[in-house]
């Protein structure tokens, strides 16, 4: 495939690193990206930024922004668009930023492409596990099953593991697979879900390779600990070393994905690079899930540090119980499997972050934004 790359959102933890590995297999990259505070901070001078700085043509510009897309596009044979509001929270109670941002970011691009000259010929997007809302489960007596949100009658009473939809019975949790069904729970799975649809629906239609990576909980050096409102390793990382108690959701044992971002980057070059007939929809993930507690207790050990962690039976609104990504897809059709284990990820992450100036813990602010807006019980 051709040389020429736009990534939008190249700014950000995976934009920035799957941009300098691009840039290692020859591609020329250019990056647009608005350089968001709540990411980057006011001073433009985030350590992401600056570490793709000078090795891309960088593009300041919003994808809100019709009229920025007329000359970023020119010349690009590949689009990578990872520009996104990114927090599940935050999303149920700024319903219009996320949309614009993440449904009509996406249209502008697409309309851009149908109704302009250009030369793309592969749209690579971001989508998230967060699209899947509660993954795959089975029920002894009715098989795999999907189940729904969890209501807050159930949260209330402390039962937070989701049961069967029709016998309401006990579950088995499976990874979850590329055709499960799709029922996100919050505002920004909807829209992860509407930016993968749409990019598959308008690259089948201009006879464009479209792929769409479902990732699951990214990590690693590098990623945002400025931003209290996604990235649990973040967040517990900051507020560990300002000394500050954790307060772990629900009953510690909700469980998550966690991929290292390395991993991630070698399943998006994988895609970046595939053969043109190369289209669909691939998870992306560790495969494994691993429990919030055990996130928090590992975190602790290796900062050593002694604020108590507290299980409070506390819950947000449109969080989910458990996901993890079946693998077979993404290894059967692009070779992909991932190296990293969590243990290692970690502590190559904890080590990292011992060497960032100590950031502001906002992380009580965004939780009073829940509170106020009756999202967290
Ligand atoms: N990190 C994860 O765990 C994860 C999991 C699933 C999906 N994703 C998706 O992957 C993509 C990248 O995530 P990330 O973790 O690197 O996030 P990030 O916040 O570090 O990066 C996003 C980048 O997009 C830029 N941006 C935001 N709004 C913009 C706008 N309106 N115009 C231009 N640029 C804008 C930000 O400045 C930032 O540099 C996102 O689409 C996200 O939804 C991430
Ligand atoms: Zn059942």
């Amino acid at each position: 495939m051709s040389k020429r790359i736009l990534i939008t959102g190249g700014a950000g933890f995976i934009g920035s690193n799957l941009s300098l590995a691009l840039i290692k297999h020859g591609y020329e990259i250019t990056v647009l990206d608005n350089l968001s505070p709540q990411i980057h901070g006011t001073h433009q001078d985030s350590p992401l930024y600056l570490s793709i700085k000078d090795q891309v043509n960088f593009i300041l510009g919003d994808v809100c922004d019709k009229a920025v897309w007329e000359s970023t596009l020119a010349g690009q044979d590949i689009v990578v668009h990872l520009a996104a509001e990114t927090g599940t929270g935050q999303s149920q109670y700024q319903l219009e930023k996320y949309v614009a941002v993440n449904s009509m970011g996406t249209a502008n691009l697409l309309d851009h492409l149908v109704n302009k000259k250009h030369q793309v010929k592969r749209l690579v997007i971001a989508s998230s596990r967060a699209i899947y809302g509660e993954g795959k489960y089975h029920c002894l007596e009715h098989g795999d099953v999907y189940p729904l949100a969890r209501s807050q009658k159930q949260m209330d009473l402390g039962q937070f593991e989701p049961t069967c939809p029709i016998c309401q019975g006990a579950l088995q949790l499976k990874p979850t697979d590329e055709n499960a069904k799709i029922h996100p729970a919050s505002i920004y799975g909807i829209t992860k879900q509407n930016q993968e649809q749409m990019i598959l629906n308008i690259g089948e239609s201009l006879g464009i390779s479209a792929i769409a990576f479902r990732y699951q909980n990214v990590y690693g050096p590098g990623q945002s600990l400025k931003n209290p409102y996604t990235g649990i390793l973040s967040i517990f990382s900051t507020q560990m070393l300002n000394g500050n108690d954790l307060n772990i959701f629900e009953d510690g044992l909700e469980s998550r994905d966690f991929v290292y971002i390395d991993d991630v980057v070698k399943a998006t070059v994988l895609g970046v690079t595939a053969k043109p007939e190369i289209s669909g929809i691939y998870n992306v993930g560790a495969g494994i899930n691993t429990s919030v507690i055990t996130v928090a207790k590992s975190l602790q050990k290796l900062y050593g540090t002694e604020v108590a962690i507290k299980v409070s039976g506390n819950y947000r609104l449109g969080d989910i119980r458990h996901n993890y990504a079946d693998l077979s897809k993404i290894k059967k059709e692009l070779g992909f499997e991932p190296t990293v284990s969590f243990e290692e990820g970690l502590t190559k992450f904890a080590e990292w972050v011992k060497t960032q100036p100590l950031q502001e813990d906002l992380y009580k602010k965004s939780i009073t934004e829940l509170k106020e807006k009756g999202l967290y019980k």
